[in-house]
């Protein structure tokens, strides 16, 4: 188990779709073939994948690997969800779930297996990468061995916090929530200490040095929203346990009032694109 609450994933995820960059997809779908493989690291229940696949087309297979057991089961019932309401169909697929969309398929394989000991054994060999919301969490070491081991695949690595945290209206807790916040962005999440808002320059910087043709960073907001602080409140509550009242009731102040964070997206799209 890994802590993320599939709840707290789900409440984000509409503020982390309208956050993601609409340009990065249609530049990843050109660096794509005909029936791509696309491997999503740390999945959860499948967030990326749903924001991902209407805008790529195509049939498409997909491995969605994280170590928990319980997102992943968690996901095959969003992706049917997903797939449902819409009037898609769906049919059973080995490991996972298939949906036929009238502009896309998808043929999802579930793939339970602890990142923080490399990728998974039986990567396809053509296949692209793609993550959201993982970056940061992971350290030099081990993103260093993966712009080695992918700096040949199209990547799509989304939604990497940057280190950008403003909240509005201020309140006198911000500072210290903050500070905590950036500070637990540096810990230890399995992967070695996470570079956190460095992650996403760390690994362009690798993959530039790895002689990568044309990779983009982009930075965008996440939402401003009064309901974002409901989310906010899932995201930076733990920054605001510890001692002292007031700091305790901070994530209860702030569903009544805005907040913001930050993310950012990249994309490398590299090499010759497979027809
Ligand atoms: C912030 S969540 C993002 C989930 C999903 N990508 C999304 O955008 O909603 C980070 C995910 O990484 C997964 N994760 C963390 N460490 C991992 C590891 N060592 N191996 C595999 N998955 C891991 C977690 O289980 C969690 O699903």
């Amino acid at each position: 188990m890994s802590g993320f609450d599939p709840e707290w994933l789900a409440l984000r995820e509409p503020y982390d779709h309208a956050a993601r960059d609409p340009e990065l997809p249609a530049r990843f779908a050109a660096s794509l073939g005909d029936a791509p493989t696309i491997v999503d690291l740390g999945c959860g229940t499948g967030s990326n994948l749903r924001y991902l696949a209407p805008r790529l087309g195509r049939e498409q297979s997909w491995i969605c690997v994280d170590h928990d057991q319980l997102l992943l089961r968690a996901a095959i019932d969003r992706i049917r969800a997903w797939a449902t309401a819409p009037g898609w169909s769906l049919a059973p697929a080995p490991g996972g779930i298939g949906v036929a969309a009238p502009d896309f398929s998808i043929r999802v394989r579930l793939c339970a297996h602890d990142l923080a000991r490399g990728p998974p054994p039986d990567l396809p060999a053509g296949a692209s990468v793609s993550a959201s919301a993982l970056l940061d969490l992971a350290s030099a070491a081990w993103l260093d061995a993966f712009a080695g081991r992918c700096r040949q695949r199209p990547l799509l690595l989304a939604l990497s916090f940057d280190g950008r945290l403003e909240f509005s209206p201020a309140d006198e807790d911000d500072e210290e929530v903050r500070r905590r916040f950036l500070r637990h962005q540096r810990t230890d999440k399995g992967f070695g200490p996470a570079l956190g808002p460095d992650a996403v320059a760390f690994l362009a910087d690798r993959l530039r040095k790895l002689a990568a043709a044309h990779g983009q960073a982009r930075r965008a907001p996440l939402g401003h929203t009064r309901d974002r602080g409901r989310c906010s409140a899932g995201w930076l509550g733990g920054a605001a346990a510890g001692s002292g009242e007031s700091r305790r009731a901070w994530p209860h102040r702030r569903p009544s009032r805005s907040s913001g964070a930050a993310a950012l997206s990249m994309t490398k799209p590299l090499g010759r694109h497979r027809a």
